[in-house]
């Protein structure tokens, strides 16, 4: 490990904070294998303190690959890879207040997510995570076998009718694209771990290929519920200057619309991973 750089896990299924890591600054070859490698250990990565200009923060994403464009959001003017994530004071909805990965509806769906906090507020607004291996790795030896050769479908056409009319800087060609579409695996295996994880998603897992909605609804609704088990999470308390970096392929996350009167911002930058196998 490099020098000066501590990891501390804030739970003990997923989460861990890392000091003595300034992200503004180009990071050396032996600092970022530190950084990456608890990021496969811990899924969930926080860092507090930091202050990134928007090509600081595209340059830290950019070490672990692609940024992704959004069509789904208006991102930050003059830097297309940056999401801006906000709630205004008057405002009463958030993105992201139920359990979900970032894309799965994609082709090649988010690697992982970067999260940069500029204002929030002094208490509210945290996020939790889930340790998707975790809620794999409980399942019987039944249900992992049976799940292990299933493939589900998974669009973001719900997510498109939430956007409709809410108070978010929704992108202007989102309500008029087609929906995006894919077929993954229930259970996927991180390239870089190895390890098996269960990969459907409330808002956007539509159906189990091969069945109906309506013949899949029961068992999705069983494992939602489970992914989600108190077990698996982590809750990370955001300040200002606060970073975030979780992994969408192992991962799920839960935002926490708890709080208003108070702004909440931050930019976002989306790794694009691989096609899940
Ligand atoms: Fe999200």
């Amino acid at each position: 490990m490099s020098t000066g750089i501590s990891i501390k896990p804030i739970a003990g299924s997923c989460g861990a904070e890392i000091a003595g890591v300034d992200l503004s600054m180009p990071l050396d070859d032996a600092t970022f294998q530190t950084v990456q490698q608890a990021f496969l250990d811990h899924l969930v990565i926080f860092f507090r303190d930091q202050t990134l200009s928007p090509d600081q923060l595209k340059t830290f994403g950019r070490r672990f690959g692609e940024l992704r464009v959004s069509d789904q959001y208006q991102p930050l003017d003059g830097h297309p890879e940056i999401l801006e994530i906000v709630k205004e004071p008057d405002a009463t909805d958030i993105v992201g207040n139920l359990w979900h990965c970032d894309e799965s509806f994609m082709e090649k769906p988010a690697l992982g997510s970067i999260l940069y906090l500029i204002d929030c507020p002094e208490y509210g607004g945290d996020t939790m995570f889930a340790n998707q291996y975790a809620a794999f790795e409980s399942l019987s030896p039944g249900m992992q076998e049976m799940l292990s050769s299933m493939r589900a479908i998974y669009s973001d056409g719900s997510l498109q009718q939430r956007n409709k009319g809410r108070s978010l800087k929704v992108h202007p060609n989102a309500a008029s694209r087609p929906s995006y579409e894919a077929v993954h695996p229930v259970v996927r295996t991180h390239v870089q771990t190895g390890r098996k994880s269960l990969f459907v998603h409330r808002p956007y897992t539509i159906r189990f290929e091969g069945m109906t909605v309506e013949e899949s609804q029961p068992l999705l609704r069983f494992l939602y519920a489970h992914a989600a088990r108190p077990e698996f999470t982590c809750r990370f308390r955001w300040d200002k200057g606060s970073v975030a970096l979780w992994d969408n392929r192992c991962a799920q996350h839960y935002a926490l619309n708890d709080y208003a009167g108070v702004r909440r911002y931050g930019h976002r930058v989306t790794i694009i991973g691989d096609k899940p196998k």
